[in-house]
């Protein structure tokens, strides 16, 4: 094997599931635990310029209806949350690591800003990651490349900068990629 497949599998083994497993009790989560993850995101919400977080994302209603909220049918958890166009602004909180069933998350074309949070990692079930035309910052993560299922993933039009980080190269799933429009150096 090449020294750079055995660092890779190190990489996924030791480091990765580790810090996801001590981040994320993923036993406990329940339905309940995801409609707690989205009231953390509300909380870090500050401006909903067409008022549909603010007042649609209610406690007096099941997690489940709440817009841009799908859940699966067979757990019971959410499955999709897709916030794309709803103009808002914001940060991701590491909350958001504790949906363990989500398999979609679209915020494309909002005005989310920050870093994505390590705990992201943990989303294991993720095949669909949009997130182009906001304001997010840093590297890309690369704990994206211990998301197996990932099959598409998009980040343009936001202000990463670094290179590209080899292990997302590693997904065998992944069909779509698109890095286009922030501050990438070359790859290497
Ligand atoms: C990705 O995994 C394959 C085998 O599954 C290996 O051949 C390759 O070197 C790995 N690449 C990286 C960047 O880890
Ligand atoms: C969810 O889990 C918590 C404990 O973590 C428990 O108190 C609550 O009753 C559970 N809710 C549902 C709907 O299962
Ligand atoms: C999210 O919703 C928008 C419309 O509101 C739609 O165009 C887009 O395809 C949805 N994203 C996914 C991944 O289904
Ligand atoms: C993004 O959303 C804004 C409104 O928040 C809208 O004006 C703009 O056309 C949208 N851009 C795209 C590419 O959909
Ligand atoms: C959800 O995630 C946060 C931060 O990652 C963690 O502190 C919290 O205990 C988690 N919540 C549950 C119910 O596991």
């Amino acid at each position: 094997m090449e020294r750079a497949t055995w660092f890779f599998l190190i990489y996924l083994i030791c480091c990765d599931a580790a810090s996801c497993l001590t981040m994320v009790a993923q036993t406990n989560l329940n339905i309940t635990t995801d409609r707690s993850v989205l009231l953390a995101l509300k909380a870090h919400i500050t401006n909903d310029p067409r008022n549909i977080v603010f007042t649609n994302w209610l406690t007096t209603t099941p997690v489940c209806n709440w817009v841009g909220v799908t859940c699966g049918a067979r757990h019971h958890r959410i499955a999709k949350l897709n916030v794309s166009h709803f103009g808002l602004t914001g940060t991701i909180p590491p909350e958001l690591g504790n949906l363990s069933f989500l398999v979609v998350l679209d915020f494309k074309n909002n005005s989310f800003h920050g870093i994505l949070p390590q705990e992201l990692a943990c989303l294991r079930r993720l095949k669909f990651i949009r997130l182009g035309n906001n304001k997010f910052m840093g590297d890309i993560p690369s704990w994206f490349g211990s998301l197996f299922k990932l099959q598409a993933f998009g980040l343009c039009g936001n202000q990463f900068s670094g290179s590209i980080p080899a292990t997302i190269f590693n997904l065998s799933a992944l069909q779509i990629i698109s890095l286009c429009s922030n501050q990438l150096s070359g790859m290497n």
